[in-house]
């Protein structure tokens, strides 16, 4: 009996419309952070366990629930990326690409989290990110926003989207932080929801992120996260606030963003939509001044973002992305006129780079006629016996009535050519 096998919950199978989408974000992302002199680099898609419960964060969501870890064949414990941060640093300081430099990259590709599937929540999903590696000022910061906005216009989505900032400050500004908010919902435990409780003592700024209404509620009276910047991270933020407005960004700060990683520092950003439900956050970063030298590489300020691709085709569908359409489908009738067209398609596409379908099965010419109309070319090419033996190929014109024409072999690339617009 055949067995019936259907995709993973939370891995999404890309038909050639929706591949089509990312690809065409893909090609506007690739194109725009070419421009600001960012290099892609591949990362390996597995990596040790360690890279990301060490520097994503023990008491993260990512990686109390979310990982996919195994042991490989070797008892090693090996992980699915939830992220790509991580290996992207870790990548930087095995290849020796820190140390006094400043670089910028970017990559793309598949990530993984064990999360509740959702519209816009896969557990297999797309990222693209950024990083750059080795500038502490808020200049950075800066350029990196103004780049996504960039992207937002290629994608035409910019009125659709907002940027909301905020500091987190360094480590012993984000502890006084931390102490003071423990403070003063341990005066309300009772009334916090099972998961805020939880994280009352693993990690208690991750409250703030809390979607339940109540608990949203006592945190309106809560100490907020800017009171408490040491005063490096206060003019950093200030700098950055007043390069945007320099250049026009517009933002709102939002004291509420902790970002769910627990590498972050001083600047953290997320750019979100209403236009997508709840999995509105399309894009989120800041600066992880201290994620190199976690890896034993000498400290490097660096600062980046990631874009979830899912989120952002969800938004730009049916409006810009186009499959590759069929301009040409030739059909035949008999077996060595099959042969014939086989081998003109081959010359066609290399000569003149033009999407060609060749009929395939020996349907009548009235059927295979239907399908070149169907198949949204522009023209068809008719090889019958008739053709085989002058040398002459009927070629007919599928979008202007009654349009047909015999073109001599040696003739006909010079004739599509021209049909095409190939000069
Ligand atoms: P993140 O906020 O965890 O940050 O993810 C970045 C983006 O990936 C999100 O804003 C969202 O658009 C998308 N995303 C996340 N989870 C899912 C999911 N389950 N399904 C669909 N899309 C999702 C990071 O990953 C950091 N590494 C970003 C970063 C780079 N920070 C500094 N550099």
């Amino acid at each position: 009996m055949a067995i019936k096998v259907k995709a993973v919950r939370g891995m999404q199978d890309l038909l050639p419309e929706k591949k089509a989408a990312f690809r065409f974000v893909e090609d506007q992302v690739r194109n725009i952070v070419g421009q600001y002199g960012y290099r892609e680099v591949g990362l390996p898609v597995i990596e040790s366990t360690q890279l990301f419960s060490r520097l994503v964060g023990e008491s993260t969501d990512i990686v109390e629930k979310e990982m996919y870890s195994f042991a490989d064949r070797n008892g090693e414990s090996l992980t699915l990326r939830p992220e790509g941060t991580a290996g992207l640093v870790r990548l930087a300081n095995e290849n020796g690409l820190i140390f006094n430099q400043v670089q910028r990259f970017w990559y793309a590709g598949p990530m993984f989290r064990y999360e509740r599937p959702q519209k816009g929540r896969y557990r297999q999903f797309e990222q693209i990110g950024v990083e750059c590696l080795g500038m502490e000022g808020p200049d950075i910061d800066a350029e990196i926003l103004l780049m996504s906005a960039r992207i937002w216009e290629a994608l035409g989505i910019e009125k659709d989207v907002t940027l909301e900032l905020n500091s987190l400050g360094d480590v012993s500004s984000r502890q006084r932080y931390k102490d003071a908010l423990v403070n003063y919902l341990n005066d309300y435990k009772s009334d916090l929801d099972e998961d805020s409780l939880r994280r009352l003592s693993s990690n208690p700024m991750r409250i703030l992120d809390s979607k339940v209404p109540a608990t949203q509620q006592l945190l309106s009276g809560a100490p907020e996260l800017l009171d408490f910047l040491d005063e490096d991270s206060q003019r950093h933020f200030q700098g950055l606030c007043e390069i945007l407005e320099q250049a026009g960004l517009q933002y709102c700060v939002n004291p509420r963003i902790v970002r769910g990683l627990d590498y972050y520092n001083r600047t953290v950003f997320e750019w979100v939509t209403d236009t997508l439900g709840s999995q509105g956050t399309v894009c989120g970063g800041g600066r992880y001044d201290g994620l190199v030298e976690q890896l034993g590489g000498k400290s490097s300020a660096s600062v980046g973002f990631a874009m979830g691709l899912d989120r952002l085709v969800l938004m730009v569908e049916g409006s810009r992305a186009k499959t590759d359409s069929v301009e040409l489908y030739v059909v035949s009738i008999g077996d060595q006129e099959r042969i014939k067209a086989l081998v003109l398609a081959e010359r066609i596409r290399k000569e003149l780079g033009i999407t060609t379908l060749v009929h395939s099965g020996s349907s009548k010419l009235k059927a295979q006629m239907k399908k070149a109309d169907a198949s949204g070319a522009k023209a068809a090419l008719i090889i019958g016996e008739q053709e085989l033996t002058s040398g002459e190929i009927t070629v007919r014109l599928l979008r202007s009535e009654g349009s047909q024409e015999r073109i001599k072999e040696v003739q006909l690339v010079a004739y599509l050519r021209k049909v095409f617009d190939r000069e």
